[in-house]
């Protein structure tokens, strides 16, 4: 039986696409380069699978455009927002996603966000850097106190879990909001709020781990900035979209906000150039699960996923 196509729209970790070719025909974007629509739907024509990032948009125009011959698109990230799920469903087309493998990687980011956004290092790195750095004195560069804060956590999956272990080593006070209570033995003494909006009112620290939806869209505007602590510092390692970018902004300014931390923007790549004029929104460009171990962990959990549909059984990470 002859092997199926799969399109690989991206440069994939090397033992990702040595395991790949191993077990299917591969059609790779050796160039790395985003594809267009256009691109996608010629592409449909080619290929049984496709294991796109989530800068491969299949929006529901393009669903609609897709050539019959394609069964299954196994995303090689958690984040599935880049895909309209209905109607890549109405279209019979599996989409599946790499959970859990890049939970520990995007809560060292989200630690290093806080962290960064708490202690200036926008501000430091640059003063030394530039060799401006001429004076010292108590009251220099004077940042804001992770140990013993209250963090706040909106999304207590996978990612939010995994951060709120690393942030208890740090001592801190862990509250969350969550679609649904967690069991005891995964909240380990974090404290439920109910509503988002209950959980702001004690979060010294807020980090995301919500995934996109119309639903979580500008979930943080400028009504939710308000209802934070004095000072509050915002991280977001999960995705652009939750943030009304002009509101982050106007609390920055404001002073409402100490500082944020970034890995995601409403539009990337790029960023918000309006963000870089702040020296206290430290920011990195997306790359929460960038270590290698994960990026060959994602790799090899989409490729199990695919492994799992051309078998004939369900893919693990079927959504
Ligand atoms: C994810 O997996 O969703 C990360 O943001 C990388 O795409």
């Amino acid at each position: 039986m002859a092997r199926p196509v799969i399109w690989i729209p991206r440069r994939l970790s090397d033992a990702t696409l040595e395991r790949a070719q191993a077990t299917y025909d591969c059609i790779i974007n050796w160039d790395d380069t985003e594809s267009t629509a256009d691109r996608i739907v010629e592409m449909s024509a080619r290929a049984d699978g496709i294991i796109p990032c989530h800068s491969e948009h299949f929006t529901a125009q393009v669903a609609g455009r897709l050539n019959a011959r394609l069964k299954i698109i196994a995303n090689h990230s958690v984040g599935v927002d880049h895909c309209d799920l209905p109607a890549l469903k109405a279209r019979g087309i599996a989409v599946t996603n790499t959970p859990d493998v890049l939970s520990d990687a995007t809560a060292e980011i989200a630690m290093l966000l806080m962290l960064g956004a708490a202690r200036r290092a926008v501000e430091g790195d640059r003063i030394v850097r530039t060799g401006a750095w001429d004076f010292w004195s108590p009251g220099f560069m004077v940042g804001k106190q992770v140990t013993g804060a209250r963090l706040g956590i909106i999304g207590m999956g996978r990612v939010g879990r995994a951060f709120a272990a690393k942030a208890r080593g740090f001592g801190m006070e862990i509250h969350y909001h969550n679609r649904s209570r967690l069991i005891p033995d995964q909240e380990q003494g974090a404290v439920f709020h109910d509503t988002v909006d209950d959980l702001l009112g004690v979060a010294d620290f807020l980090s995301l781990h919500c995934p996109a939806t119309p639903e979580t869209t500008g979930l943080m505007n400028a009504e939710r900035f308000a209802l934070l602590p004095d000072g509050a510092v915002v991280v977001n390692t999960a995705r652009g979209a939750l943030i009304d970018e002009t509101a982050l902004l106007a609390a920055l300014s404001a002073g409402k906000l100490t500082a944020a931390g970034l890995d995601c923007y409403v539009r990337e790549p790029g960023g918000n150039p309006g963000f870089a004029a702040h020296d206290n929104i430290f920011m990195l460009p997306h790359i929460g699960s960038a270590t290698v171990q994960t990026r060959d962990a994602m790799g090899f959990r989409a490729l199990d996923n695919l492994d799992a549909f051309f078998r004939g059984d369900d893919p693990k990470d079927l959504l």
